[in-house]
């Protein structure tokens, strides 16, 4: 372990992480260890946050019963086991306007129990609740009041809550700065929600990834919205590539939640966008209805082995590492030396897709063992991996050096 009393490497890891970002970092585990534990801040955000949000399926039309509906969901289709643990409520939970004392209060109709007792009833099940704010006047609907100049005051009621994660949003800005109004609500999250994941959805506008994690933040939005089409999709996974480097423990890049499930995409795009998100340690929020997901929707989304690679310790941000046409390699490197890597069809027509392993970090002529995550299969490989991909689908690999 470095302690801080080991000033100079203390530097040189700090150098390292604003330097060389994620992409780079060391290998060893144990270094790792301990440059993870400088990055994060607040203790939370270890590994990308896995949960669900309300937005996608629902937009405005939620209710504190679907949010007790999709918790008890989340437990009875197991899907909770595998760590989506967080239960976010997006935006219009709350009335337009502020009580006598300037309080936000929960949404009289749909959320007539309050806030307190539905973070009660997740947290009785094993589960975190989020909620949403925005840093601004109102919120993107219009339908609530934003956090701007009520930042400590709106911190303090969420944290009375037990309110587990915040989502930070930025319509309505009042003509005023970004950082300006993003520092606001970090400091306030530094004096009374400290035990709060701080997720800001600045859309990616003034390149986020960049000062976020300075301001305590978990994760930031790399991306405008998702929209639940192949096109929105692939865009925001190149978006969000570009800031690779600076993902790792403690701050995540967020391309936006899953739209997987939602019917806009075929099963294998929804299989393509689980398996990028999850190499690019992309936040794994389900969006759709997990009250009544389709078998092939639980399928995609309760893949253990993907799982694994979005939660895997290293915390290293897998990147597009070749590009020809269509036919594309997603690598990035694992915990333990192994190597994950997606051949990914983005043409409309079955193609074949090679990658050696310079591409992908490996020792030119090494012996891997090669484990298909969709097939549930290995075999050995040396030097390259080919495979014939389908339109639009992928293969999902580990690679693990023998
Ligand atoms: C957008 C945000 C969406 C959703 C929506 C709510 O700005 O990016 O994820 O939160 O507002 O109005």
């Amino acid at each position: 372990m470095v302690h801080a009393s080991s000033p100079s490497l203390l530097l040189v890891l700090l150098v390292a992480v604003v330097a060389g970002g994620g992409a780079r970092l060391p290998v060893d585990a144990a270094r790792n260890a301990t440059l993870g534990e400088l990055r994060v801040k607040n203790g939370l955000g270890r590994t990308p946050q896995m949960g669900w949000n309300s937005w996608n399926h629902f937009y405005c039309g939620i209710s504190e019963g679907v949010i007790r509906e999709t918790a008890d969901a989340l437990i009875n289709t197991g899907l909770a086991k595998l760590g989506y643990k967080y239960v976010n409520i997006d935006d219009c939970w709350a009335e337009l306007n502020r009580d006598y004392q300037g309080n936000m209060v929960p949404n009289k109709r749909t959320f007539p129990s309050g806030i307190k007792a539905l973070a009660d009833y997740v947290h009785a099940k094993g589960l975190k609740l989020g909620i949403y704010s925005d840093a601004g006047t109102q919120t993107c609907s219009n339908k609530m009041p934003g956090s701007l100049d009520h930042e400590e005051q709106d911190v303090k009621t969420f944290a009375s809550w037990g309110v587990d994660y915040l989502k930070y949003d930025n319509c309505n800005d009042a003509g005023r700065n970004v950082k300006e109004r993003y520092t606001r609500m970090s400091n306030a999250m530094k004096k009374y929600g400290k035990n709060i994941f701080f997720s800001l959805c600045e859309w990616g506008v003034e390149n986020p990834a960049t000062w976020a994690r300075g301001m305590g933040g978990n994760s930031w939005r790399t991306t405008g919205d998702i929209a639940d089409n192949w096109d929105s999709m692939t865009s925001r996974a190149d978006q969000n590539d570009r800031w690779a480097s600076y993902a790792g423990p403690g701050g995540w890049n967020d391309p936006d939640m899953l739209e997987v499930g939602n019917g806009g995409m075929s099963e294998a795009e929804y299989r393509s966008h689980f398996s990028i998100w999850a190499l690019a340690k992309a936040p794994l929020l389900l969006g759709c209805d997990v009250r009544s997901m389709s078998p092939q929707t639980k399928n995609i989304i309760s893949n253990t082995e993907v799982i694994a690679v979005n939660q895997d310790r290293l915390g290293v941000q897998g990147k597009k590492v070749q590009s020809d046409g269509g036919l594309e390699v997603w690598a990035g490197p694992l915990s333990g030396n192994r190597k994950v890597v997606v051949l990914w069809n983005r043409q409309g027509h079955q193609a074949t897709i090679t990658t050696h392993w310079s591409k992908v970090g490996l020792p030119v002529s090494a012996a891997v063992t090669a484990r298909d995550l969709w097939a549930h299969s290995s075999f050995s490989a040396q030097g390259q991996l080919s495979a014939s991909v389908a339109p639009h689908d992928c293969k999902m690999y580990i690679l693990t050096p023998k």
